[in-house]
């Protein structure tokens, strides 16, 4: 059942090429110039109607969602707030009939998920639902649905089911884009040629594993580190932390890297592990002063950049990782991949229970 690998998890990882070709099979046009989501209720005249977004979730899928927010606003320019589920309901959130309501969910069946849902749609709103599980509650009452096709997922820390998440934001960013005109059908086609050479970028990661395993092994010693970011690179931040504390249990923080002298680089000690994402070029020159600021602290550097940028930032920087190019929008699915590999190495290492990580369970049905 594990298909010869140790941990269902390190096999979810390997799937994520198929989930991605999965997710996208049948909603690319075939000329690929445009985005096909028939099974999506809402008329063309409703979309157009939307003038704001809340998308709202719980831990790795509310980390999917923050791309999301990056995602439709650059390419939509509508503005989207996001919201962890369990606070939703209690903001009282300004929800109009012209707000759109995203709910992310793997399982379809999160407690606060689905009571967000239930209140956006007590106040009017149209609620989209992005769930791999068809049928779940959270499939059965959103109005429209969007089914990401990573297949039935085991291990708790979620990887693949996160990833085809991010395929569903692009895919539907792109289409709302199209149909309200603010990509053309020559920019989309340069998106979707981009997110169709995903798979195989994905695949060139996965065969490096050995030096993410390395660097694993090293921070397994450490009781704290950092992971920092700007722009998108800051979400995955977040989730690469999150994974980190999920499964190994080392305490780790993300970081929106230039928020760090605002108080936390007071924590970073001698040989204190960083792991700095840079993959945004317009953003690149930012990240290495960032990175400066922790290396004059003694911190140790892991630095994930796009394949060319290894020389200049190897002066920066301890240990490098390159990850394939693809468009700035676009990487959160490939710099993710890395950082899953070194929480799972990271709790291999330690001797944990990878797939069934303590006082933790797969979905959370109680409020
Ligand atoms: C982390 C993880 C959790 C879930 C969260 C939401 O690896 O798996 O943070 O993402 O409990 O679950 P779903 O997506 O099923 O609503």
């Amino acid at each position: 059942e594990k298909a010869g690998f140790d941990h269902f998890m390190l096999k979810e990882i390997h799937e994520q090429p198929k989930a991605y070709r999965d997710t996208m099979l049948g909603r690319i046009s075939e000329d690929g110039r445009s985005v096909e989501l028939p099974e999506l209720k809402m008329t063309a005249e409703q979309l157009k109607g939307i003038n704001r977004v809340h998308i709202v979730a719980c831990g790795t899928a509310l980390h999917a969602g923050l791309v999301g927010k990056n995602v439709i606003e650059s390419l939509v320019r509508v503005p989207v707030e996001t919201d962890v589920a369990s606070e939703y309901r209690y903001r009282s959130p300004i929800i109009t009939p012209d707000t759109l309501v995203i709910v992310v969910s793997q399982s379809g069946e999160t407690a606060d998920t689905l009571a967000a849902l239930r209140e956006a749609q007590r106040c009017g709103a149209r609620v989209l639902a992005i769930t791999n599980v068809v049928g779940s509650s959270v499939a059965r009452e959103a109005d429209d649905v969007i089914i990401t096709l990573a297949g039935p997922e085991i291990a708790v820390a979620s990887t693949k089911a996160y990833s085809s998440q991010l395929i569903a934001f692009f895919l539907f960013g792109l289409y709302w884009a199209q149909t309200v005109g603010t990509q053309d059908d020559s920019a989309a086609a340069q998106v979707l040629a981009a997110m169709q050479a995903l798979p195989e970028q994905v695949e060139k990661i996965l065969a490096q594993a050995e030096t993410i395993k390395e660097v694993a092994e090293s921070i397994s010693h450490h009781s704290s580190l950092f992971f920092i970011g700007r722009g998108v690179d800051y979400a995955v931040a977040m989730e690469g932390s999150l994974k980190l504390k999920e499964i190994s249990y080392i305490h780790s923080e993300a970081y929106a890297a230039g928020e760090l002298k605002h108080g936390t680089l007071a924590l970073i000690e001698e040989g204190t592990p960083v792991i700095a994402l840079l993959t945004q070029e317009d953003l690149y020159e930012k990240m290495l002063s960032n990175i400066k600021e922790t290396k004059a602290r003694g911190a140790h550097v892991l630095g994930i950049v796009n394949e060319g940028h290894e020389q200049e930032t190897a002066k920066s920087v301890d240990r490098l990782f390159a990850i394939p190019r693809t468009l700035p929008l676009l990487t959160p699915a490939l710099s993710v991949v890395p950082l899953q590999l070194l929480s799972y190495y990271a709790s291999l290492a330690l001797g944990h229970d990878v797939d069934k990580p303590r006082n933790l369970a797969k979905s959370v049905t109680v409020e």
